[in-house]
């Protein structure tokens, strides 16, 4: 059995380095041991293998995003995935099979938590001699702290930061990234705490932090929350309460410039409905009319979808529906204005804003109408028709439920048909509602 240790659970430089030489020398999966050991303690050489191999760019990407899970067979899943692309398995296209899932799995909670912490992570200011720092605090559900930090040091270059976590803490203070130990939470249960410790504590802790990380940036993309530029008066909240005002995440999206579809668009057309729904609806984008009024299904796609969830039982009122995309995406042609198909870097980069409405309201279901609202929830491509009618579990444990768009019905060339969509869209809606009873 060979047995190989990493130095810490963002260890990826390391699990490369094992994974090349145990792939070179012919080590199969099952003869392998992964875990982790910060003290040194448990390090074995790694065998000599000859020659050299390369895997796709994409299984490197899922790779350095599943790495970042808080699963202990991580290493060895991505191990038995290098191990088969290697005997010239196409891997990642294989989507049924077991051990790709879970690696997609992983690396779509460890994507959704990147954003949410983001999302969530707010800054105290703390004055230093010549400039302020902005310490954050914040409870990761993955081992996502270093590469977003890597991303949060890039983007405000400029800025002073501490981030802590009860995994690691982060520091950046405009030239160098580093990296100290964790803080657990009893110690710093609220702002003041976290101050006092802070202060007691930091010279230390900066005396002792590490340099650098490397784990690739993919994926790890787009705009992070900007630190204050000043001193905000009176106490921040650390972190953002997840149960906090929607129409605070609200205010901030309707200046969003996270893609290019803010500017030709009217407005940006947040969600709406009541914060403890159990039911979220996510459509594709505002249309013309929901873009000029400035509320999502107004339009003919909203009568249609109203009707079929009255008939299924549901009250609109009771539910809250979205967009997967906020601004409407549009061609101008003479004076109207053609619904064009939010391409996949939109639908990225308004997942932002999609999982503020997930984490804030922590619905039961959340029900993805057509094509890019699945793609948005699911984070892969989906076929409608293959996925729609039944629970799917999402990695970090909500539920989502695939069925048509209501437009598409609208565009259903003959009657019969439309009647027979019609009635299909409306018994999805009927097993919605059971779902959530
Ligand atoms: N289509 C959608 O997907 N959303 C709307 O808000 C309107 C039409």
């Amino acid at each position: 059995m060979q047995r190989v240790a990493l130095v810490n659970e963002t260890d990826w430089e390391g699990w490369r380095k094992a994974t090349r030489s145990l792939i070179l020398a012919g080590v199969a999966p099952e003869d392998v041991r992964w875990s982790v050991s910060s003290d040194g303690e448990d390090r074995h050489p790694l065998p000599e293998g000859h020659g050299s191999f390369g895997v796709s760019r994409s299984l490197v990407a899922l790779a350095s995003l599943a790495i970042q899970a808080r699963d202990a067979s991580r290493f060895d899943l991505l191990y038995r995935l290098v191990w088969r692309a290697n005997a010239g398995e196409g891997v990642l296209q294989k989507t049924d099979d077991e051990t790709v899932r879970q690696v997609q799995r992983l690396a779509f909670a460890v994507r959704a938590e990147t954003h949410r912490m983001r999302t969530m992570l707010r800054y105290l200011p703390v004055p230093e001699k010549d400039r302020t720092r902005y310490l954050g605090w914040y409870e990761p559900a993955h081992y996502v702290l270093e590469a977003n930090a890597q991303l949060i040091a890039r983007q405000f270059s400029g800025l002073t930061f501490s981030i802590l976590t009860p995994d690691g803490g982060a520091h950046w203070d405009n030239a160098e990234l580093r990296f100290s130990a964790g803080v657990a939470r009893r110690t710093v249960p609220d702002d003041e705490a976290l101050l006092s410790w802070w202060r007691a504590h930091h010279e230390r802790l900066l005396r002792h932090a590490r340099i650098g990380t490397a784990i690739p940036e993919a994926e790890q993309l787009d705009e992070v929350p900007r630190p204050p530029d000043r001193a905000p008066v009176g106490p921040v909240v650390l972190p953002l309460r997840p149960d906090g005002p929607l129409h605070e995440a609200m205010q901030e999206a309707s200046d969003c410039r996270r893609c290019a579809l803010y500017g030709p668009a009217t407005q940006t057309v947040f969600g709406e409905g009541p914060a403890h729904a159990s039911v979220l609806f996510v459509g594709e984008q505002p249309g013309d009319q929901e873009d000029v009024i400035g509320r999502p299904f107004v339009g003919p796609a909203g009568q249609i979808m109203d009707r079929a969830m009255e008939e299924a039982g549901i009250d609109r009122r009771t539910v809250y529906i979205t967009n997967a995309v906020k601004h409407f995406k549009f061609e101008p042609r003479g004076k109207r204005r053609i619904h064009k198909t939010p391409e996949a870097p939109e639908i990225q980069a308004c997942r932002f804003w999609l999982d503020v409405e997930l984490i804030r309201l922590r619905p039961k279901l959340v029900v993805a109408m057509g094509g890019t609202a699945a793609r948005a929830l699911l984070g892969r491509a989906v076929t409608v028709t293959r996925e729609r009618g039944r629970p799917i579990e999402l990695p970090d444990g909500q539920t989502a439920f695939v069925t048509v768009h209501p437009s598409f019905l609208l565009r259903v060339p003959d009657e019969d048909a439309t009647a027979r969509e019609y009635r299909a869209f409306v018994a999805d809606l009927r097993t919605v509602a059971g779902l959530v009873d």
